[in-house]
């Protein structure tokens, strides 16, 4: 009977079928030790020295790292083996040899392991990070639709920027231009207005020309949009989401945590409430650490680290002046150079995880938004409509999912928390 390695332990005395590949071997006088991998798990097999099983020990002893198997056997407890499971082999099959895997169980520089990302993932360590992804990303879409939000997903290819005109990428569009989506929020708005509630989730790109841990040129979004919300609202919706999330990898993916050896105690510590601090609040703790930081200024990566590294939970930075924000921000009814916007900074130096607020939703203060930022009145004429056709206070945010991969994972750099990174100088393979 085939079983997955993360099932074994539900067969203990019985005779099962693991199709994978072999991860490492090891050898003691006349045993030979296997170490079986399917993706779901990695499971150790014995195979000893005698005359009945001369053959089996010989493909035991020839087999090579990553060569694909079909190994059939007696499912053991032993708490001495790795998962506290084993298989006493009675059939090993070679499906294809693998020759000289450049990926060898000794360390490796990242230098070495980026253009062999296609045979990275299948490490321990990758593994858990992806399983860790795909928690997350399951925990956030629950969260929403457990909360009635409609999953209403946006188009990659459009004509606008959201995010500012110098992290574009341009795609040729038949006889037009058009460029590859930088967020989905414009458009939420738009379906916020049609459902209430809604969500999307996708890969939004910024042509960054940085070259940090924290940017990829490609990465996941998920951006809540709710109509008749306001800066508190969002807030606390972040916050909601966030401890939801955490909670639920937490709960669910011990094991691939402790295999990122990942530092539990802080994630435990993500309870309501996150503190809340306004941009004048952080200017003065920047201050306290660089004193050459000017108010008004956008924090850059050093900055966000200082906020970070002051909290021991994700703090909410909001009214941020409103020319370090977008063309879209509501500002303050109290003090217009202030805007209704909010990011969300996370603890242990990782900085900002999400960013989001309130919209603008006059229509003439819009237009003149959209023409102080010099961007082309008819590609926004829809966007308008939507001030111009029952108007609505509303508000959401943009989480980035690679930014909080790496914060739970407890990775400092985003390329390990997708399967294929996309940066700078990277777009092989
Ligand atoms: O702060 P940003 O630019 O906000 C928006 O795009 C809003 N329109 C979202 C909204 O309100 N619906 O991006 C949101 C998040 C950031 O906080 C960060 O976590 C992540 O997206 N992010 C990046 N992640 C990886 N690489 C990059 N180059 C990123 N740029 C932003
Ligand atoms: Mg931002």
């Amino acid at each position: 009977m085939h079983v997955f390695i993360e099932d074994v332990s539900k067969c203990e005395g019985k005779d099962v079928t693991i199709k994978g590949w072999l991860y490492n071997k090891r050898s003691s006088g006349s045993v030979r030790f296997i170490l079986v991998r399917d993706g779901t798990g990695i499971i150790q097999s014995v195979i000893s020295k005698n005359e009945a099983q001369k053959e089996l020990f010989g493909t035991a002893d020839r087999i090579t790292q990553e060569s694909s198997l079909i190994l059939t056997g007696t499912v053991k407890k032993d708490e001495r083996a790795p998962g506290g499971y084993e298989i006493i082999a009675k059939k090993l099959q070679i499906i294809q040899e693998a020759r000289e895997y450049p990926i060898t169980p000794k360390e490796h520089s990242v230098e070495h392991l980026m253009p062999l990302r296609h045979l990275w993932l299948r490490s321990k360590q990758q593994n858990a990070i992806m399983r860790v992804r795909h928690e997350l990303i399951k925990s956030l879409r629950d969260f929403f639709d457990d909360r009635g939000f409609i999953c209403a997903d946006c188009p990659i290819l459009t004509p606008a920027s959201v995010e500012g005109t110098t992290t574009l990428f341009e795609v040729d569009y038949y006889d037009q231009k058009a460029y590859l989506s930088q967020s989905g929020q414009l458009y939420n708005e738009a379906t916020a207005a049609a459902l209430g509630k809604v969500y999307c989730f996708g890969p939004t790109f910024r042509a960054e020309k940085s070259k940090t841990r924290r940017h990829l040129t490609e990465f996941w979004m998920l951006e809540p949009e709710v109509a008749y919300i306001d800066l508190d609202g969002i807030m606390e919706l972040a916050e909601d989401m966030t401890v939801y999330a955490i909670e639920r990898v937490l709960k669910n993916r011990k094991k691939e945590l402790a295999v990122l050896e990942r530092n539990l105690k802080a994630l435990e510590k993500v309870t309501k409430p996150f503190p809340r601090i306004t941009y004048k609040e952080a200017v003065t703790i920047i201050q306290k650490q660089d004193a050459e930081f000017a108010e008004g200024d956008d924090f850059g990566a050093p900055h966000e680290t200082i906020i970070s590294e002051s909290f021991d939970k994700p703090v909410f930075v909001h009214h941020y002046p409103a020319s370090i924000k977008a063309f879209y921000m509501k500002r303050d009814a109290e003090d217009d150079t202030l805007s209704l916007s909010v990011d969300m900074i996370g603890p242990e130096g990782i900085g900002e995880l999400i960013g989001g607020g309130q919209r603008e939703d006059d229509y003439e203060t819009l237009l003149q938004h959209i023409k102080k930022h010099k961007l082309d009145e008819g590609t926004y004429q829809w966007y308008l409509d939507l001030r111009k056709y029952g108007t609505f206070p509303h508000g959401g945010f943009g989480l980035g999912l690679e930014r909080t991969v790496a914060w739970i994972c407890g990775i400092k750099h985003l390329r390990e928390t997708i399967p294929f990174p996309r940066m700078l100088d990277r777009v092989y393979p």
